[in-house]
């Protein structure tokens, strides 16, 4: 099956065909064409995403990106077996401007349209580049600019929900720490980047572990950490000697914190793989720590960058999911700014 993916969910507008083959987890999925726009130097004078210079930046590039994703893939909408779209968790200004694109191509071409949960993108993404020794049951660390989430995945459509953040994403906690020592928008690899010449245990800012046995982060109180340390130790006189130090230190904390609870998370469900999506997942520090503290039981996975953030391809591969194990639950679609992922995950 060949499907348009599209993904307007945040900051990035994307569209990719995926020709999902006969069996696509075993290996056989093809991503024809992958298109992703980022509006980070829209943004980046804001130091956040403008909810409604995203949904602007969306309506004015969507139709060029979808195009190229069609001309990159050489086929038309008719030849098309589905359309996939975010339909939501994400910024609804963002979120409508993809649907009602995908909705009006379903209608002028009479292809299926599904709605696919974000996140269900994401936790599919490893079968895109074919990771070798990937297959489920697998457990999901999800860390991005929006979600700090963790799932068991047993097989396709078979998600248990195991936590989440219950304030701030960590993607969010990289941000707002990297404003706090005056560096620039995205935050994340602006803190790692001053962190490759720091020392980590130069600070020691807290892990926040919350209820050992659970798998709930909560990381407020970390910026809150820096924010106190920063201005106790501006008060004294040159206590901030070494802003690298303090930017390694932060990141040190954030990313033990997410490794302690996504390797006892694999623990805890015996399960021998672990895969990390989302644009954090770009972190070396946190590529480093996972595989400390993984050991040899547990493999970790990083899909490649581009399919790590957020893009067309997942979506579609998803799309395909839903296209084929529930091919008549799709009625009229509507976009969900809300839409928690405990909804796509069993309760057991
Ligand atoms: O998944 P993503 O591209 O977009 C969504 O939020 O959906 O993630 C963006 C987040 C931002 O918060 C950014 O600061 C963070 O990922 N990020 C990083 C790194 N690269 C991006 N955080 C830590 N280290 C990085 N190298
Ligand atoms: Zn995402």
């Amino acid at each position: 099956m060949r499907i348009l993916g599209m993904e307007s969910s945040c900051d990035e507008t994307a569209a990719a065909v995926v020709d999902s083959g006969v069996t696509p987890f075993a290996g056989s999925v093809k991503i024809l064409a992958n298109v992703v726009l980022s509006q980070i130097a829209i943004h980046a004078e804001y130091g956040g995403v403008v909810p409604e210079l995203a949904s602007r930046a969306h309506i004015a590039n969507i139709g060029l990106v979808v195009q190229q994703a069609l001309d990159g893939a050489a086929i038309f909408v008719q030849d098309l077996d589905g359309i996939a779209v975010t339909t939501g968790p994400g910024l609804i200004g963002g979120l409508l401007v993809g649907l009602a694109v995908a909705k009006g191509l379903a209608l002028a071409s009479g292809k299926p349209l599904v709605g696919v949960h974000h996140m269900e993108g994401h936790l599919l993404s490893p079968f895109l580049s074919g990771e070798r020794g990937m297959d489920f049951p697998f457990v999901v660390l999800l860390v991005s600019g929006g979600h700090t989430i963790l799932l068991y995945a047993r097989g396709l459509g078979d998600y248990r929900f195991l936590g989440q953040t219950r304030d701030d994403a960590v993607g969010e906690a990289f941000d707002k720490g990297a404003r706090l020592l005056g560096l620039g928008y995205p935050g994340g690899p602006a803190v790692a980047q001053l962190a490759v010449d720091g020392d980590p245990n130069a600070v020691n800012f807290p892990r926040i572990l919350l209820d050992k046995t659970r798998f709930d982060f909560s990381f407020s109180g970390l910026k809150t950490s820096l924010r106190n340390y920063l201005q106790s130790a501006g008060a004294t006189e040159g206590a901030i000697k070494n802003i690298k130090d303090i930017a390694a230190s932060y990141q040190e904390a954030l990313v033990q914190t997410l490794a302690i609870k996504a390797i006892s998370a694999c623990h805890h469900m015996r399960c021998p793989r672990l895969l990390v999506a989302g644009g954090v997942g770009a972190n070396r520090r946190l590529r480093e720590v996972l595989g400390e503290r993984a050991g040899q039981s547990i493999q970790v996975f990083f899909p490649p960058l581009d399919l790590c953030v957020d893009n067309g391809a997942m979506i579609a591969l998803a799309g395909w999911r839903l296209l084929t194990q529930e091919p008549n639950q799709h009625g009229d679609l509507d976009a969900r700014a809300r839409w928690p992922v405990q909804e796509i995950c069993s309760g057991v």
